[in-house]
Parts: structure tokens; sequence; C-alpha cells
């Protein structure tokens, strides 16, 4: 027994949540007019992603999706965060919507709401229509244009059922990985390809929140998720500050800027003018991607330390693979380290003082913007015991520390309005396949069967009391009662 007066309490109406993302879970990639994304393409490019593993199954979410709110209730979270997938609802990125497609996430948000959890969907979850990448990607203008074309039609048929929408998840993965390193699908290693494809998500972004604005009825909430790092230099010397400036402006600013104030930063534009001259910034671009906002979505997962050399320091990768080009254009000299302490099954050190960073800091530079952690999680090495439950205090214990530090960002003002963890299922983790289990729940890849983790027992109670328990306590033991047979 604990003093529950001694559990940090959250206030009334914070979204508990849990998010998953459509390629991720669905499968279904051939089903109901849905074609092929450039992960689809990614995955069937041989050695992109380990052991040549593909979403096409995933965690069939897709014909399972009632069977998974259930557990959600079952749980007591109050918010589901999954992804529209583009090329289910408008299979060439272009034209009419496909109604069996929109009819899935129908279903989903009726189901959702039937049992009491608010659904939030984010528009684009890295799943771009593989003809939109024929036609050049996010690097060209026109994806921006079909991107706001898509949000209206999504918007039009789940604005009676969905008020909290997201447009883009991680547009800095989406540039930067995707067009810089290549390690993201479509796999292209282009510097100026990742700049032009950050400013045509800015502006994809701005015109989507446009575009969802005149869909949806009034009083539905619009936002961004943004993958913020906080960096830290390795040493006080000035060196590594200033390659934190650097990091800070083409991790960070390069999506706050435009979305939030409407202009780039003029750091970045000097640390990459040997790249581009940015002329595909039309005059205008800056102030249509900055659209009030009615919260911001922060994901976090481990702090970001660098320094102004790349001796001793780890390849510019963020994925933890090495070698390979850098994602950071105009950042060539700058060495990335491993913060210290404890890490994740990503090689990902566990420190929650980057989350409380990021949202104090948010909350200093604009005052009056509601915050939403919309991913937070860790991967480990789970084992299945003889009667197939999970023990993983360590997952509940990450993510006890990360809810800790947004109860510290409450506590020092920061108006954080829920927390969605990553990821309700284990699932398809891009480049890593399904080697990495970030679910709340076990998923068996041979049968589909679910069953919570003793974390995801321990984070239900969290979310029925609104109170921080200690990990491990009565009741958060690990039970076969919510497994959920295939
Ligand atoms: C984030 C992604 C999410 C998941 C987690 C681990 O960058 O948005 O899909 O892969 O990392």
């Amino acid at each position: 027994m604990t003093d529950s007066a001694l559990n940090p309490r959250f206030p009334a109406g914070f979204l508990w949540g849990a998010a998953t993302s459509a390629y991720q879970v669905e499968g279904a990639v051939a089903e109901d007019g849905r074609t092929p994304s450039i992960w689809d393409t990614f995955c069937r490019t041989p050695g992109k992603v380990f052991q040549d593993h593909t979403g096409d199954l995933a965690t069939d979410h897709y014909h399972r999706f009632r069977a998974d709110v259930r557990l959600m209730a079952g749980l007591g979270l109050t918010a589901y965060r999954f992804s529209v997938a583009w090329p289910r609802v408008q299979p060439t990125g272009r034209g009419p919507a496909v109604q069996r497609g929109l009819d899935f996430y129908r279903r989903l948000a009726d189901e959702l709401l039937a049992a009491g959890i608010t659904p939030v969907a984010t528009l684009y979850h890295w799943d771009l229509p593989q003809e939109l990448e024929a036609a050049g990607g996010w690097p060209e203008r026109a994806t921006a244009e079909r991107f706001a074309e898509y949000a209206a039609l999504v918007g039009d048929a789940l604005g009676d059922r969905v008020g909290q929408w997201t447009t883009l998840n991680e547009p800095w993965c989406s540039a930067f990985l995707g067009y810089g390193s290549g390690v993201h699908a479509p796999g292209r290693t282009d510097p100026v390809a990742a700049l032009r494809a950050a400013h045509h998500l800015n502006l994809g972004h701005g015109l989507a929140v446009r575009a969802l604005r005149s869909a949806l009825p009034a009083g539905t909430r619009v936002s961004v998720s943004l993958n913020l790092h906080a960096v830290r230099p390795l040493t006080p010397s000035a060196a590594d500050r200033e390659a934190v400036r650097r990091i800070d402006a083409v991790g960070n600013r390069v999506f706050l800027g435009p979305m939030l104030e409407g202009a780039y930063p003029e750091d970045l534009l000097d640390d990459t003018a040997h790249l581009t001259d940015w002329s595909f910034v039309r005059p205008g671009d800056p102030e249509a991607a900055h659209q009030p906002l009615d919260w911001l979505g922060v994901n976090y997962y481990t702090p970001t330390v660098v320094s102004a050399t790349p001796e001793g320091a780890a390849p510019a990768r963020e994925d933890g693979h090495g070698g390979g080009p850098s994602p950071w254009p105009g950042a060539d000299a700058v060495g990335f380290h491993q913060a210290a302490g404890e890490r994740t099954a990503m090689g990902w050190a566990v420190d929650p003082s980057g989350l409380h960073e990021l949202l104090t800091g948010l909350a200093r530079r604009h005052p009056g913007l509601p915050l939403m952690v919309t991913e937070n999680g860790a991967a480990y090495r789970d084992e299945v015991r003889p009667d197939g439950t999970v023990d993983d205090p360590e997952r509940a214990a990450y993510v006890r520390a990360h809810l800790a530090a947004v109860h510290r960002s409450l506590a020092d003002g920061a108006d954080v309005r829920g927390y969605f963890l990553w990821s309700l299922l284990d699932n398809f983790e891009w480049a890593y396949g399904y080697d990495k289990r970030f679910g709340l729940v076990r998923v068996d890849y041979d049968t589909q069967a679910r069953t919570p983790k003793s974390s995801a027992h321990w984070y239900g109670r969290v979310a029925r009391t609104g109170e921080l328990h200690p990990v491990g306590e009565q009741g958060t033991r690990p039970g076969a009662r919510l497994t959920i047979k295939p």
C-alpha cells in the first residue's frame, strides 16, 4: 500500500493516451483500394529494413481494431492517437477519396467514441503515396498542395467524429531521414532535397491547417507533432555551444520558425547558404505555414548531445546504424555523442530532463500555447514468461520518470493537456522492422494474440486514477485477464 497523497496527481481532463501509426500497425496494404506508399516500396528494397521486414501484415489492426479498442477501454485509456493512411484514402495522392478507405477510419472513430476514448487523428505519419514520390515527393511544392487537398477530404469525412487533429508527424524525420540520410523512405541522400522537403512540409502543414479549418466544425482542435531535439553541448565550451545552436536550427527551429513565428531563422539560412539559396521559398510561404494552432504536439525519447568536432563522436546519424550520409545539412563538422546513463533497446539514453526542458522552453517562448506529449516511450527486450505474460518494469519506470517530468513541467507553468505513450502495440519499427518492441501490449507475430504487459496494467491504473503510482505496486502486475486471443 502507498499513501496516495504522495503520488503526483494530474489535472482532471488530462488525456491519457496511446499512439500508433497506420503503416506500423494496420497491415491490409492491398485491401479496399489501398496502393503502395513510399514505405511499401522501401521495405521491398533489399537491405533497407531489418531482415527485409514489411508492414504487409504488421499487427493486422485494420481487421482487429475493435478488439484493440476494447483493450484500450479495458485498461482505462482516455485517448487514442492513430494516423490515416494517405494511400488508403486517396490512392494516387490526387482526386476523389476512396469511400472504403474513409469508412475504416469512420468505424474506428465510432468504436473509440462508443468506448469513451477521444480519437486524435494524424493526417500524415510518413506513408506518402508512391505516385507522389514518383512525381518528386516532398522536395516538390506540388506535394504540399496535394497534402492540403487530402486534408480537406479527410476533414470532410471524419470531422463529425474526430475533434482533435494533427497534420504531420515528425516532419524532421520525413525530410532529413527520408531525403538526407536515406535511412527512411524514400531513401534519398541529397541535403538540398532534404531542405526543400522541410520547406514543403512546413508549407503543406500550413495549407492543411487552413483546409482542415474550413472542413471541420467550429471548436475542432488542430495541431502538428514535432520531434523536438533537446540539444546539449558535450562540454561548456563556446565551440560546443555553437554546435548546439546549429543543431537546434536544423533540428527544431527549421519547423518551429515558420510554423509558430512565420519566418525561417536567419542562422539556418546562413548555415546552409553553401548548399542552397532557399529560392524554393516563395514570398508568403513562411506566413502560410504560420497558422494558429490549438496545441502543439511534442514527441520526445532521448536528448541529443553534440560537440564542435566529430572526433570521438558517433556518426551524425540518429538511428544507431552508424555510417552513411548525414541527416543534418550544414552541420558536417558537428559530432554526436551518447548521453550518459541507462539505455533502452534502441541504445537511446533515458533522460526525462530533456522532456521538461522542451516543455518549459516552449511554454516560455510561446505562452498561451497548450502542449501535448504526442509520443514518448521505450523499446526493451521483453521476455515472455511460461504463462505468456510479460513483466516489463523498466518500460513502466521509463514512462513514470517521463510523466514525472511532465508533472514538473505543469508545476513550472507549461500547459500540458495530455500524454500519448508510444505505442499501444508492439509494431513495425521502421528500419528496425519487428526487432524493436515499444508496445504496452505484446503482439505475438505468429498468432497476432495481444497480451498487455505489466507496464500496461500500471499505465492503465495511472490513467484511471490520474495519479502517478509507483511501479510494481499491487494491481499493476501482469495478468491473463485482458489477453485477446486471435
Ligand atoms: C518516432 C515515430 C514513431 C515510432 C517512434 C519510436 O520517431 O514517430 O512512429 O517509430 O519514433
